[in-house]
């Protein structure tokens, strides 16, 4: 596993614990139990997977600082377009499977208000959405054997996200503005890494060949692997998220105020619907996936922040 310290990275360790599978975890610096490793080093990504005898992997690196993206262009493509393909290419030379994390900012260019499907064609609107969209190309264009988990909206104990940053702010603030015009699906990263490592289980040999159906995207599914997404249940805006954080964490002393998305300029364009259908992962799996809001409840409780 890469990027092993991170938010889906460090859930994904939690979730690994006591399973039969060995896990080799790594991240761009060593930690307790993970190993240094940098995606970006197509000579390091090689080796490391020889010398550990990787027969698959699971892509948690990524450049995911949205705005930082715009500016720093060749550090997200880096990271988040050319990488991907180093980590698939090994996968193709050692005959192992590839699972990549992606996200709904492929999406955003087309305006939509159902949920949208793996196979609804991808339109990013930013820096870090277009250089997603790359690396999920260039996993698929590798010919390994490959999963693609487009994922959304990911908070976690572990990491900076929308919730630790709004459990600061009403601790401090008499007041908090949350953008109210822009809606999809928190997704608790540990529900996450339990979905994914519930579908490898469940791949014959780990074949992704197995669970692949037609698809006529940018990155269809192939012979060779699928996408699946897979985010919370439900829909709400920002705003809603941020209500509902407050409400379970007994904040009463800020305010929470729905404001439009111009308030806060901004040189990233964001999608305004985002939401991601998961008919495919539920159908194919048989997953339960629960509501964003009992998922919310599950992590305050679990960074004890949740109201008795
Ligand atoms: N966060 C979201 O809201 C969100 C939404 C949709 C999809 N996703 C996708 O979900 C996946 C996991 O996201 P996350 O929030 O867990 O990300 P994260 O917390 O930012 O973790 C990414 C990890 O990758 C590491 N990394 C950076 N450069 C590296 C390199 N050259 N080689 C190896 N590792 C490197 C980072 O280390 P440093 O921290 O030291 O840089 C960090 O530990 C990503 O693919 C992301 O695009 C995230």
């Amino acid at each position: 596993m890469t990027g092993a310290g991170g938010q889906l990275g460090s859930e994904l360790r939690l979730a690994a614990r006591g399973r039969e599978d060995r896990f080799v975890f790594s991240d761009i610096v060593r930690g307790e139990g993970i190993l240094p490793l940098d995606v970006t080093n197509p000579s390091a990504v090689r080796e490391f997977v020889i010398r550990e005898k990787i027969g698959a992997v699971i892509n948690c690196a990524a450049y995911t600082n949205v705005e930082g993206a715009e500016d720093d262009a060749d550090a997200a493509k880096s990271l988040n377009a050319v990488a991907p393909g180093i980590l698939a290419g090994a996968m193709k030379e050692a005959g192992g499977l590839m699972v990549h994390i992606s996200t709904d900012y492929v999406f955003g260019g087309d305006m939509v208000n159902t949920p949208i499907g793996e196979d609804f064609p991808p339109s990013p609107l930013n820096v870090y959405g277009r250089t997603k969209l790359l690396g999920e190309q260039a996993v698929v264009s590798s010919g390994c054997r490959y999963l693609i988990v487009r994922t959304a909206w990911l908070y976690s104990s572990f990491g900076k996200n929308f919730v630790k940053t709004m459990l600061g702010l009403m601790a401090s603030r008499p007041f908090v503005k949350v953008v109210c015009d822009q809606a999809g699906t928190p997704t608790y990263a540990a529900d996450l890494a339990g979905a994914i490592l519930q579908i490898i289980g469940m791949l014959p040999s780990g074949r992704g060949s197995d669970i692949a159906g037609k698809g006529e995207s940018d990155t269809p599914a192939t012979p060779a692997g699928c996408v699946l997404n897979y985010t919370g249940e439900g829909v709400c805006s920002w705003y809603d998220f941020a209500k509902m954080i407050a409400e379970y964490s007994g904040n009463t002393s800020c305010e929470v105020l729905p404001c439009h998305s111009g308030e806060f300029p901004s040189k990233v364009r964001r999608p305004s619907y985002s939401v991601l259908d998961k008919t495919r992962i539920k159908q194919t799996f048989g997953l339960a996936v629960p509501h964003w809001t009992d998922s919310l409840k599950r992590c305050l409780e679990k960074m004890g922040k949740l109201k008795t």
